[in-house]
């Protein structure tokens, strides 16, 4: 149980150096990109969240994504990620350029930093609590459609509370473990 509490807390510092999301930081993450988003409630769908996200999640790593390739990475056919796509592109969130190549338009961006920062943020609340590595992901897919920005911000500053205060979460596992 120490060795887990151990590398859940350098878990913790890993995401906290690769700035994810700046931890210590007072300022909400994202504020533009979730007032974008609520700008666009009514027209953006949990499907085109998850796009929009797992765009934006490529964008990190390469310079664009291709319509293929992202079908394949949301698990839905081309004709339906094309279909989206299209969507979104009225939406004035993204550009579908030439051989199928996508790019998020600065609003695009925004939106999608915001999404992905809150997925990362419900992920490392449940792994926080101990849930099971194979539940993680499926249940942070389920749940951050749903909950609402200030409980997403509660969530944030609860995470920060236990990486600040790496007793109280081992009396946190230690209570768990005797439960
Ligand atoms: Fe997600």
């Amino acid at each position: 149980m120490k060795y887990m509490s151990r590398m859940l807390r350098i878990y913790l510092k890993i995401i906290r150096y690769k700035g994810v999301i700046d931890i210590n930081s007072k300022e909400f993450y994202t504020v533009r990109g979730y007032h974008l988003l609520e700008q666009n409630k009514r027209l953006i769908t949990p499907a085109m969240e998850d796009y929009l996200e797992m765009i934006y999640r490529c964008g990190l790593q390469e310079e664009y994504i291709r319509i293929n390739q992202l079908a394949q990475l949301l698990n839905v056919r081309a004709s339906s990620a094309s279909k989206m796509v299209q969507k979104l592109g009225n939406l004035g969130l993204m550009k579908y350029e030439k051989y199928g190549v996508l790019v998020l338009s600065e609003e695009g961006k925004e939106i999608g930093k915001f999404l992905l920062e809150r997925h990362n943020i419900i992920e490392r609340f449940l792994r926080l609590l101990g849930c099971s590595e194979d539940n993680i992901l499926k249940q942070t897919e389920l749940i951050e459609h749903n909950l609402h920005n200030e409980t997403i911000h509660r969530l944030e500053m609860l995470i920060s509370y236990f990486t600040n205060n790496p007793d109280v979460l081992e009396q946190f596992e230690y209570f768990v473990k005797k439960y």
